[in-house]
């Protein structure tokens, strides 16, 4: 039998998910009597609410009941993180889209309509909608905290050159294709089962048990899988489980709430908008040698998880750059916009794009062309491989990435070829562009870096596997059972994979920060790892040798002398007739994490994921349209678990981010309501977006030197940042350092003046 780890396996629900079998909460069984609940929201993105308008609502066909704030049994308060975040507005409304009113029908088109009927008299306040007025005005939610290292400000004093820039990064919405939903079922006692499609199960636990006002052992959260999630359903779920149970709570019955569409784009977080300035000190050479730098985020009304954000965009401000001055100032601004959240890179693509801009305009100034100022501030070589919060980037691999990259796009050639077709055409450019990234691996909160599993072998040799981490497509559920199957050498269909649940794995954190096989992976390690001891303890009696000489072979038990063996599913017999236990939990902890947030200092990852992209562009210069013609990928996976389900999350990662960079806009009108609520007016990428040539290859030989789960690394978000070589590949084609993102037609054309 081969080796489970690092085979090539398809995602375990993949037949499923093309033939429509794969169940998704929805497509559950409805339980009987069960109710719909449907949302009123506030249309002003700023104001006071006077007075609630239900009785209309009550008075609708099928409605049961209409909730407002002051009916809900425990607190008003959806904060994933501390407090004073409420489910429903009272009095203040903060954003455009936020709930007033939980309206429970016997349909759900009662429901809706039931709530589009609910009206309210609001004191309009004025609301602020930017970054730079939120700023001037001090109104930060979290921060600012600042890096430093050396004296800056003296440093740029004494540098020969200066530039200075300012740059804005767009937001953008998850568009997961299963919307946010949960099916609250009342059970016995306050006893309140929850289906939620959600990243974090505990978290939903902790949050519904708050607004019913139940300890919460008597909140149980399960997922079986989501239909997308990237983020999205990190801290955002944990409401939608809320309004479901609270409604669920007041009638007794089962109450499932589906958002639709525009709501769930108007009413959930989105990933952080930011705004650059910076000033930066450099030498003829292109080697930076100060820089004092502002990165300012959009946090939206309330906290949610702004801080980990900013921590991600802070720690990722010199990507894999090293610069011997800094003074690098972040933090979040409070808005009248929706709550920004978690969303696939967490802040840090946010962050790792300013060095990008930087260089840019240094290569600009001095008259260097781009790659030779990129290379000349590479962290390692000559520089230090140091970050500047004093954690070392391990592994030299940001050269070997950044060479394999360039060599697999045939970057010299491709350049020549640039060149003459822009000599010689007349209206199209083409462009070239690169990006290096080092992504840091673990929670940016250390203590969230903890998971749990639950293993069982039965007697007929079958196991079943349970662990905290939550399945959104991004095929964890399948590499954690690689791990069980490798543990016990039996075959990969021997694993029976289950949904997620806070009644199996207590206290688990998000399936986030991309860890989610590095932590449930090592945690079903020793789940297994313990079994498998207590069985070998169990073959060695049998066969009469010591326990530390039986060996777990392809499906088989083997004896010191080798021709003794079990089958294993004789052996799981045997170990139950001998009445040892063959159920287990595991546990694990990333070792050796430390972080003062307040100084900026420690060692907060694990380890780094290296990675680089080359991108090729041609834009239309008289429309400012563009297409990505080549893209070439090279991310390091440590020792890949499956390489089958990394190179889909490199794949879809980079497409995701190039959505973000270029095509995705989120567009809110002067009022602060975002009109960009269907994919008619939102663009995500489609199928024949993707890059006509489009290679993606894990980095070979590069076995993870942390301790992690056999070597690998984690791979979830860190290419979501190779997408920011076709934001390089533009500003080549444009002919212009400075390109504000998401680079539509209209802002291409203006940056080409
Ligand atoms: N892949 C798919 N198909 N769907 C998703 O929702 N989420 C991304 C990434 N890949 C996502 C995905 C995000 S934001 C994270 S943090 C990781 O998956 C989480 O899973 P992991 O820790 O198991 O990599
Ligand atoms: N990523 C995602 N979620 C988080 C993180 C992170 O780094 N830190 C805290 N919550
Ligand atoms: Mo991913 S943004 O950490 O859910």
């Amino acid at each position: 039998m081969r080796d489970s780890i690092g085979a090539a396996l398809r995602h375990d629900s993949a037949l499923r998910h093309a033939t429509g079998r794969a169940r998704f909460l929805d497509d559950m069984a409805e339980p009987a009597g069960m109710l719909h609940a449907a949302l009123a929201s506030a249309a002003p993105a700023h104001g006071r609410v006077l007075a609630l308008h239900l009785d209309a609502a009550r008075a609708m066909p099928g409605v049961i009941r209409v909730i407002g704030p002051a009916d809900i049994p425990g607190e008003n308060d959806i904060a994933p993180i501390g407090s004073g975040e409420p489910m429903l507005a009272d009095p203040l409304v903060e954003h455009a889209g936020q709930s007033l009113a939980i309206v429970v029908a016997r349909t759900r088109d009662q429901a809706l309509a039931a709530a589009a009927a609910i009206t309210a008299e609001i004191e309009e306040l004025p609301p602020v909608l930017d970054i730079a007025t939120a700023w001037e005005r001090h109104s930060w939610l979290v921060g600012p905290f600042t890096m430093a290292q050396g004296d800056a400000v003296a440093a740029l004093e004494a540098s020969p050159m200066t530039a200075r820039g300012e740059m804005h990064l767009g937001g953008q919405e998850h568009f997961y294709l299963e919307g946010q939903i949960a099916l609250a079922i009342p059970g016995e006692d306050g006893d309140m089962l929850i289906h939620s499609s959600t990243q974090h199960p505990t978290e939903g636990q902790h949050v519904v048990a708050r607004v019913l006002g139940e300890p919460y052992h008597r909140v149980q959260v399960q997922c079986r899988r989501m239909g997308g999630a990237f983020g999205g359903k990190e801290s955002n779920a944990s409401w939608v489980a809320a309004a479901a149970a609270i409604a669920a709570r007041l009638t007794g019955k089962p109450v499932k709430l589906r958002l639709p569409r525009k709501l769930d784009m108007a009413a959930t977080g989105k990933r952080h908008p930011f705004l650059y300035r910076w000033q930066v000190g450099f030498d003829a050479s292109g080697r930076v040698l100060a820089l004092d730098a502002a990165l300012i985020a959009d946090g939206g009304h309330s906290l949610d998880m702004s801080a980990g954000v900013i921590m991600r965009a802070t720690t990722h401000s010199l990507n894999a750059y090293s610069v011997p001055a800094l003074r690098v100032l972040c933090g979040a601004v409070k808005t009248n916009h929706v709550s920004n959240t978690a969303f696939r890179g967490f802040g840090g693509p946010q962050g790792a794009m300013l060095m990008d801009d930087v260089l840019g305009h240094v290569a600009a100034a001095a008259g260097l062309d781009v790659e030779t100022v990129r290379a000349r501030n590479f962290a390692g070589g000559e520089n230090p491989a140091q970050t500047p919060y004093g954690q070392a980037l391990e592994g030299d691999l940001i050269r070997r990435v950044y060479a394999e990259a360039r060599a697999d796009a045939g970057w010299a050639e491709r350049m020549a070829s640039i060149e003459t077709f822009n000599a010689t055409h007349p209206t199209l450019r083409r462009g070239l562009g690169c990006f290096v990234s080092a992504f840091g691996v673990s929670f940016g909160i250390p203590h969230l870096n903890q998971a749990g599993a639950l293993v069982h072998v039965y007697t007929d040799g079958s196991i079943r596997l349970n662990h905290g981490g939550t399945e959104m497509g991004q095929g964890l559920f399948i590499k954690v059972a690689q791990v069980v199957a490798q543990v016990f050498s039996v075959p990969i269909e021997s694993i029976g994979i289950t949904a997620t649940s806070t009644e199996q794995v207590p206290n688990t954190s998000a399936t986030a920060a991309s860890t989610g096989s590095d932590l449930n992976g090592w945690a079903a390690y020793h789940a297994a790892e313990t079994i498998r001891g207590r069985m070998a303890e169990v073959a060695g009696l049998h066969f009469g040798c010591a326990a530390g000489d039986v060996r777990f072979e392809d499906g088989e038990v083997l004896g010191a002398s080798g021709n003794q063996r079990l089958v294993f599913s004789e052996l799981a017999k045997l170990c139950w007739k001998s009445r040892v236990s063959l159920s287990a939990t595991g546990f694990y902890a990333t070792p050796d994490l430390e972080w003062d947030m307040q100084e900026v200092r420690g060692k907060p990852f694990f380890y780094f994921s290296y990675g680089a992209a080359v991108a090729e562009v041609v834009i239309d210069t008289l429309t400012g349209e563009h297409r990505v013609l080549r893209a070439h990928l090279v991310q390091d996976c440590g020792q890949s678990l499956n390489p089958a389900i990394d190179r889909g999350q490199i794949e879809g990662a980079f497409i995701q981010g190039m959505g973000w960079l270029t095509s995705e806009e989120l567009w809110w009108d002067r009022a602060g309501r975002l009109r960009t609520l269907g994919p008619s007016t939102y663009k995500i990428p489609g199928s024949r977006d993707v890059p006509p040539v489009f290679t993606t290859r894990l980095l070979e030989a590069a076995p993870n030197p942390a301790r992690t789960i056999f070597r690998s690394k984690a791979v979830g978000e860190p290419p979501l940042l190779l997408a920011a070589a076709v934001w390089n590949a533009l500003k080549h084609a444009a002919g212009t350092p400075h390109l504000d993102c998401p680079v539509s037609p209209e802002r291409l054309l203006a940056a080409r003046g």
